[in-house]
């Protein structure tokens, strides 16, 4: 028998122990995950300070440093949740979307504990694992609600019809909201990672460089995002004043870019709660560490027959945890790979 036809013979368990990996781009992360909802352990390297001097992730360098951490990685789950291989009932790998050579390095080393292990091989997308972000932070929570899916690759609202079907409504339609972040810092001259530090210079500064409304005359849906325009406009600014020799105050460039960042994502969110009907809005992906995001939601529902469903920052951004979670409901349905699984680059957000 081969490896994958003794796998489809496996009884598939509903209280079940998976095991998360994720390296799509610079944290090798490994979890373990019971039952789809506790986390028994979650382990991440990040080598983002290795990335710090070349302004970004340097692809090559974070497959390196995957390849050095990942067993790492691995050996200290296993040993905070006091658990071993065996133990496990399957693996749950990130296939996509991410840095190719980086997710190979996931995606080998998951086959390598599968095979070895004789267990089922699950491959995850990265924004559905985000996604099921959500089920950690509130292990009582159910289908449907709406997510606001936030990172460094993706900005969009999608409504989770139920585990396994997802409707967006709408989508960038050029950067991500992340990136826009990451590109703001740069003009700023804030080093990587952007996000986070153009969170904290706004704090010192005000709202009051005027940006303009994205998307004016747009015929797309109204749901849809254009974060180019906005980052492009942050740039002109900036640079319009130096040429006329004038300061900036970058504090309130990084209030303004926030605050017109931010605020659509919440408005056009509470607009497809309320076309719904749906009760309760989730927080998904890396732009969902963002403190005035996270504030601004509170903020937003009070008063409003709404359920607010925020992870904690660490498992907003990238971490094993989420890929575990995602990775138990694709087990429940037999979503197993063969051993000729393959990374992804992109996977759209509509596929599983
Ligand atoms: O989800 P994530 O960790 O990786 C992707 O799947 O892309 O998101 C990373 C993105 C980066 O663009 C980073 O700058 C942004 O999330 N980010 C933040 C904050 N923390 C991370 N953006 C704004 N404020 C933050 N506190
Ligand atoms: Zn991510």
């Amino acid at each position: 028998m081969t490896y994958f036809e003794k796998i489809k013979t496996l009884p598939i368990k509903e209280k079940a122990v998976i095991m998360g990996i994720e390296t799509s781009c610079d944290e090798t992360a490994v979890a373990i995950i019971k039952d789809g909802r506790e986390i028994l352990a979650d382990e991440i390297i990040s080598s983002a300070t290795e990335h710090v001097k070349f302004g970004g992730v340097v692809p090559e360098i974070a497959s390196r440093m995957h390849t050095t951490a990942i067993l790492k990685a691995t050996k200290t789950a296993l040993e905070k949740a006091n658990l071993t291989l065996d133990d496990i009932d399957a693996f749950a790998v990130t296939e996509g979307s991410g840095l190719l050579g980086a997710l190979l390095v996931g995606v080998s080393f998951a086959k390598s504990l599968a095979f070895s292990c004789n267990k089922p091989l699950v491959p995850v997308s990265h924004i559905r694992g985000h996604i099921a972000a959500s089920y950690l932070a509130d292990k009582g929570l159910k289908p449907p609600f709406v997510t606001i899916l936030c990172s460094g690759g993706h900005t969009a609202i999608i409504a989770v019809k139920d585990y396994y079907d997802f409707k967006v409504y709408g989508s960038t339609i050029d950067d991500a909201v992340g990136e826009a972040f990451d590109k703001v810092a740069r003009v700023l001259k804030l080093s990587y990672p952007g996000g986070p530090n153009v969170e904290r210079l706004a704090k010192e500064g005000q709202n009051v460089v005027p940006l303009p409304k994205m998307l004016k005359n747009y015929q797309g849906s109204e749901f849809d995002f254009s974060y180019s325009g906005l980052k492009t406009a942050v740039i002109n600014y900036v640079h319009n004043k130096q040429e006329k020799g004038e300061q900036i105050n970058p504090a309130d460039v990084a209030c303004s870019f926030q605050h017109a960042a931010i605020d659509v994502l919440i408005e056009k969110a509470l607009k497809v709660v309320n076309l719904t009907g749906y009760k309760t809005l989730t927080l998904s992906g890396g732009v969902g560490a963002n403190g005035y995001l996270r504030e601004a939601l509170q903020k937003a529902v009070k008063d409003k027959d709404i359920k607010l469903v925020i992870p904690e920052k660490r498992y907003c951004t990238d971490n094993a945890a989420m890929i575990g979670a995602e990775g138990y409901l694709q087990y429940l349905k037999g979503n197993f790979a063969d051993l000729d699984l393959n990374a992804k680059a992109v996977i759209p957000l509509s596929q599983k």
